[in-house]
């Protein structure tokens, strides 16, 4: 089953063609990598999967989603849960904890802390919460939480509906190490939990080890694709980021310094 499928797709933000005749298909045997410099394309690619931006519209064209090319949005976040810190949310920063998560299950809408909530969602709600030991913060307002407790209410926001497939928008910018550390062990015990999760980013030390399929996106256009052994090589990486680059490989994890 292809997660994503996209066909010679043209997009634009703006007056600027960000993806030109672009195509990829990201199917569910694995956990996947999207992995480009800044400005390479990679939350343009996620705001397609979230509805934000759409195609221009052309016969060769086609953007398949769980090999379906129309959804609603609904039924798009039960199979397909975006986690992003830049992307769009319906709720105000504001809102307390509960209520972040509980937008989950609604659309951009936004929610409203006097709607009631029935009490599956809400019994729902406290168990993502449990999982992610950020109950105690359900009272707090969201502008009022550190970075890292922000994020871990953001996928819980994702999780809510059981997605899966998770798609993370790089997931540990801006997290000091162990706070990051900590995130991607939620997100390999994620996976061990039968998630697959597609990532987006430019940060090679946030890749975990269970993701073993590297695209690498460079203006638009994916530069090569397979297995992270082969994929992650100096040379490649160089190329990638126009920068001598040396390649470190540590207990599944990679990291990077200066070639
Ligand atoms: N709203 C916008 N209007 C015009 N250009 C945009 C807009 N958003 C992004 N871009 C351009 O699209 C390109 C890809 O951006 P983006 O997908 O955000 O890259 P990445 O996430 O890989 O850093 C960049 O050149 C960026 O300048
Ligand atoms: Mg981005």
């Amino acid at each position: 089953m292809n997660i994503i499928d996209l066909q010679n797709i043209t997009v634009f933000q703006g007056r600027n063609k960000i993806l030109d005749n672009f195509s990829l298909t990201i199917d569910e045997s694995q956990s996947t990598v999207i992995l480009g410099p800044n400005g390479s394309g990679k939350t343009t690619i996620l705001k397609l999967l979230n509805r934000e931006l759409y195609i221009v519209e052309d016969k060769e064209s086609s953007l398949k989603i769980f090999e379906k090319d129309r959804w609603n949005v609904d039924d798009l976040r039960s199979n397909l849960g975006v986690v992003s810190q830049h992307l769009q949310h319906g709720y105000s920063n504001s809102a307390l904890g509960l209520y972040v998560v509980l937008s989950g299950f609604y659309s951009s809408d936004g929610i409203w802390q006097h709607q009631k909530f029935d009490e599956k969602k809400l019994n729902r709600a406290k168990e993502v919460m449990d999982l992610l030991s950020i109950s105690e913060l359900q009272e707090r307002e969201f502008s009022s939480m550190s970075t890292g407790e922000q994020r871990k209410f953001l996928l819980a926001r994702s999780l809510v509906n059981d997605p899966a497939v998770l798609v993370f928008d790089e997931p540990t910018s801006g997290l000091d190490m162990s706070t990051c550390f900590q995130y991607l062990e939620i997100i390999r015990e994620l996976i061990s939990m039968g998630k697959k999760v597609i990532l987006v980013t430019h940060h090679i030390h946030e890749i975990p080890p269970e993701v073993t399929r590297v695209i690498l996106l460079k203006e638009g256009k994916v530069v090569e694709d397979g297995d992270k052994d082969k994929v992650l090589n100096d040379a490649s990486l160089t190329n990638l980021f126009d920068w001598p680059i040396k390649v470190i490989k540590e207990n599944g994890y990679y990291q990077v310094i200066p070639g």
